[in-house]
């Protein structure tokens, strides 16, 4: 038994939600390029859980499912109200999402009509708790989703309390649509690995939320901004990095495990970073992402992750930084349910082996002989 580090280049499952090949990324088949052109977050949202675009009323119906089911019950906004105020935005996402299934009925109801109203449940909570907690550690009452308004308005509403201009929303979903789902990447492979042992839909997202939070996962995008935000004005930049690489410190939001020549998912953020930059007034974030760019590129051949300019994206959206985690956690929440639908749909527990490497025939010492 021989083991592969990082399982790179293993194919650990099968699965008919999204695809990764020769760079291209679609999901259920549709090329990433054109959802994030032409669909709505919701549409995404029931192309992934139900394999097909919906039609008019299979959305319409969907959009007020998932309205109906946004508000959290009070008894999740006071556990809330009662962490500290410090704590890592991410940790209490994960510990907010495991709290809030005690409050769900069906929790540990295993068909899949009670698994699809759960998946609601969780798409449609998770902005409402991003938000609630980011208002209710400033001291801020939460603000409850406006019925019928879309997932991208409402999180930008219930975040700040006013209304969010078209081009806020607009980037809002299509940051939504590139991080919904992404074939077997860590927290997803996470979920599944949870839910295979027949544990419920809860313990798979929050098994899903701890792996996202690490700096080589979703985490990297709060990074980027830090490295950002350290660099401070673009002068600097060559200089911070090159430093950076000379010392073999990673830069955060570049390179990726499946990707060697690109995340097809990059182009449509830096995109929305440059448009951003320009109706705030503010390119300086998207101008020192280009230089950094030009930078890595140009010395180590590493280009943008998904991560990358998703920072310059969301500070432009007034976003607080360590809200950047927790926003790729309330998409990718929709890939998580599919894949842990679809894990149901044909479960095998997963259980891998390891390599041993350790000594082998050693003996027991007693207490008294030991050193
Ligand atoms: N900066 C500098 N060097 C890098 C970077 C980087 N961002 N990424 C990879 N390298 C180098 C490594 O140091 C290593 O060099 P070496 O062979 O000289 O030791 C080589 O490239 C291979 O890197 P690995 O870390 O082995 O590649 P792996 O496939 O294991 O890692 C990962 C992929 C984790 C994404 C890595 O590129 C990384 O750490 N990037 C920064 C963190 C990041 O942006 N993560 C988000 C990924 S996208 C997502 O999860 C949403």
């Amino acid at each position: 038994m021989t083991a592969t580090k990082g399982l790179e280049g293993i194919v650990a499952t099968t699965s008919s939600i999204s695809s990764i090949i020769d760079g291209v990324l679609t999901y259920r088949g549709i090329n990433i390029d054109e959802l994030a052109e032409k669909a709505t977050f919701e549409e995404v949202v029931y192309l992934l859980w139900f394999g097909k675009l919906p039609n008019q009323s299979e959305l319409d119906d969907l959009k007020g499912k998932l309205s109906e089911a946004s508000s959290i019950p009070e008894e999740v906004i006071q556990y809330v109200q009662g962490l500290p105020k410090e704590v890592n935005s991410m940790a209490a996402l994960r510990s907010i999402v495991s709290t809030l299934s005690l409050y769900d009925e069906e929790a540990n109801e295993m068909s899949d009509e009670a698994n699809i109203r759960k998946a609601i449940r969780l798409q449609a909570q998770l902005p409402t708790i991003v938000a609630a907690f980011a208002r209710l550690r400033e001291g801020q009452e939460p603000i409850q989703p406006k019925q019928g308004a879309s997932i991208a308005y409402n999180f930008l509403y219930m975040l700040t309390g006013e209304e969010p201009t078209d081009i806020a929303v607009e980037a809002m979903d299509k940051a939504l649509i590139l991080h919904a789902d992404h074939e077997l990447n860590a927290s997803t492979f996470a979920s599944r690995v949870t839910v295979a042992t027949l544990s419920d839909m809860y313990s798979g997202v929050v098994s899903a939320i701890g792996a996202l939070k690490g700096p080589l996962h979703g985490g990297a995008n709060e990074q980027v901004m830090a490295m950002l935000e350290e660099i401070g004005t673009s002068d600097r930049a060559e200089s911070v990095i090159k430093e950076k690489l000379s010392n073999k410190e990673k830069i955060m939001g570049f390179g990726h495990r499946v990707y060697k020549n690109g995340d097809p998912r990059a182009k449509h953020l830096q995109k929305m970073s440059k448009q951003l930059g320009e109706v705030t007034g503010n390119s300086n974030w998207y101008e020192m992402s280009t230089q950094i760019e030009e930078i890595v590129t140009g010395s180590k051949g590493l280009k943008p992750n998904v991560d990358f300019y998703s920072a310059s994206v969301y500070t432009s959206l007034g976003i607080p930084r360590d809200l950047f985690t927790p926003i790729f956690a309330m998409s990718r929440v929709s890939g998580w349910t599919a894949h842990i639908l679809e894990q149901f749909e044909n479960n095998r527990l997963i259980r891998p082996r390891a390599e041993y490497t350790g000594p082998s025939s050693a003996p027991y010492v007693p207490m008294e002989d030991r050193a």
